[in-house]
C-alpha cells in the first residue's frame, strides 16, 4: 500500500537523520562512533556524504525518540529498526556505527549496523530485515552515489562491502557499488546494466571472495554484460588495500590486474590444477560453460577462439562441447 510504504521510508529516513546527529553531536557518539569511522581512516566529508550514524548503547532511546516525534510503533517494527517482542520495545541497532542503505534515488530502505568490538560470538554486521521498502536482492549499496561516474566512467566495480565502496569513493573511485551480505542477483546486475555494460568484479583476497567472484561471472555474462576480474592479495579486501595504496598506484592496479574473466579462469586452472589433466578438463568445461551463459552468437565464437588460444586445445573440441551446453537455446 502507497501510504503504508511512504510512512516506512519517512521513519527511515527520520533514523538516518538521529543515527547521523548521535554520530556527530553527543559526547557518546562523538567517543565511540566518531572516533570508529575516524579510525578506518574514513573523513568528516565521507561521513557526512554517505550518512553514517551511530545507533547508542540503550535499549530503546531510539525507539523513545521516534515515537515521541509521533512515528508509529507499526512502522518501526515493520523497517525492523524497532524490535516489538511480548509487548517490549528494542532498538534493533543498539550500539552499532551504522550505514545507510539508499534507492538508486537517494531514498533510505534500510541499515547496516557494524559492531565494534570483536567480539567473534555477535554477527559483525547486522542489517535491516526485508520489508516493503527493502528488498535485498534488488539494492547495490552505494548506487545513488555512483550512478553518475558509472555511466561517465562506462565501468562499474563490483565489491562485497560497505567500507569497500566508502574507502574506494573517497580514494577518487566512484563508480562502486556493492552486493552487500547478499550472494548477487541478476536484479542487481540489471540495476548496473541501465548504465553501463561493464562490471569489473573486486571481491575480498579470501577463499569466500573467490567463490563469490566465480559465481557472479556466469551471472554477470549472462545479462550480456561484460566482466573482468581484479582479484587482491590474500587477506586484503578493497578496503584495506585502498586504504594503504596512494591513488596513482590504486588506479595502476586496477587497470594493470583486471583480467577478462576467460583469463581469470585460465590463472585459477595455472594455480589448482597445473599439470593435472583432469583438473585441466574439468576447468576447460567450466570456461565453456561459462561461455555458453553469453547471449551474443559471435561473442561466444570469439570467446571460444580465446579459450583455445589460452588453453591450447583446438577449438573444434570446444565448440562441440559449447554446442551441447547451447543445444536448449537453438
Ligand atoms: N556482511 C553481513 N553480515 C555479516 C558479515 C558480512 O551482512 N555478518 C556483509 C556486509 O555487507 C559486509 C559484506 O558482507 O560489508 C562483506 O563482508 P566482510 O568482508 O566480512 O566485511 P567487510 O565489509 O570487509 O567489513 P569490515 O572491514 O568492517 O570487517
Ligand atoms: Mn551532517
Ligand atoms: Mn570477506
Ligand atoms: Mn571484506
Ligand atoms: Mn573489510
Amino acid at each position: 500500500e502507497a501510504n503504508e510504504k511512504e510512512s516506512m521510508y519517512l521513519v527511515s529516513e527520520f533514523a538516518q537523520k538521529y543515527f547521523h546527529n548521535v554520530l556527530m553531536h553527543t559526547d557518546e557518539g562523538k567517543a565511540i562512533g566518531y572516533s570508529y569511522f575516524k579510525e578506518r581512516g574514513f573523513t568528516k566529508d565521507t561521513i557526512e556524504k554517505f550518512g553514517l550514524g551511530y545507533s547508542p548503547e540503550s535499549w530503546d532511546a531510539f525507539t523513545l525518540e521516534a515515537l515521541g516525534k509521533g512515528y508509529k510503533l507499526d512502522y518501526l517494527d515493520k523497517t525492523g529498526l524497532t524490535i516489538v517482542k511480548e509487548g517490549k520495545q528494542f532498538d534493533r541497532f543498539k550500539g552499532r556505527v551504522m550505514f545507510p542503505i539508499q534507492s538508486m534515488s537517494g531514498r533510505i530502505l534500510g541499515f547496516g549496523g557494524r559492531i565494534l568490538t570483536n567480539d567473534k560470538k555477535a554477527a559483525k554486521y547486522l542489517n535491516s530485515p526485508e520489508s516493503e521498502i527493502y528488498h535485498k536482492s534488488k539494492v547495490l549499496y552505494g548506487i545513488f552515489h555512483a550512478k553518475q561516474a558509472i555511466a561517465k566512467q562506462d565501468n562499474c566495480f563490483l565489491v562485497e562491502g560497505y567500507t569497500d565502496v566508502i574507502q574506494l569513493h573517497q580514494a577518487g573511485i566512484e563508480n562502486v557499488v556493492a552486493s552487500s551480505g547478499t550472494a548477487l542477483t541478476p536484479d542487481q546486475i540489471r540495476l548496473v546494466n541501465r548504465l553501463t555494460k561493464n562490471i569489473t568484479v573486486l571481491f575480498d583476497g579470501d577463499a569466500a571472495g573467490l567463490r563469490a567472484s566465480i559465481r557472479g561471472i556466469d551471472l554477470i555474462l549472462e545479462e550480456g554484460m561484460n566482466v573482468k576480474v581484479c582479484t587482491f592479495p590474500e587477506g586484503e579486501d578493497p578496503d584495506s588495500f585502498a586504504k594503504k595504496t596512494a591513488y596513482d598506484d590504486l588506479v595502476a592496479y586496477l587497470s594493470n590486474s583486471a583480467m577478462d574473466f576467460i583469463q581469470f579462469k585460465a590463472s585459477l586452472l595455472m594455480k589448482e590444477a597445473k599439470n593435472d589433466p583432469i583438473k585441466k578438463a574439468e576447468l576447460i568445461r567450466d570456461m565453456v560453460m561459462s561461455i555458453s551463459k553469453i547471449p551474443d552468437k559471435i561473442k561466444r565464437e570469439i570467446y571460444i577462439q580465446e579459450c583455445s588460444r589460452i588453453m591450447d586445445i583446438s577449438e573444434d573440441v570446444l565448440f562441440n562441447t559449447l554446442a551441447q551446453l547451447v543445444q536448449k537455446d537453438i
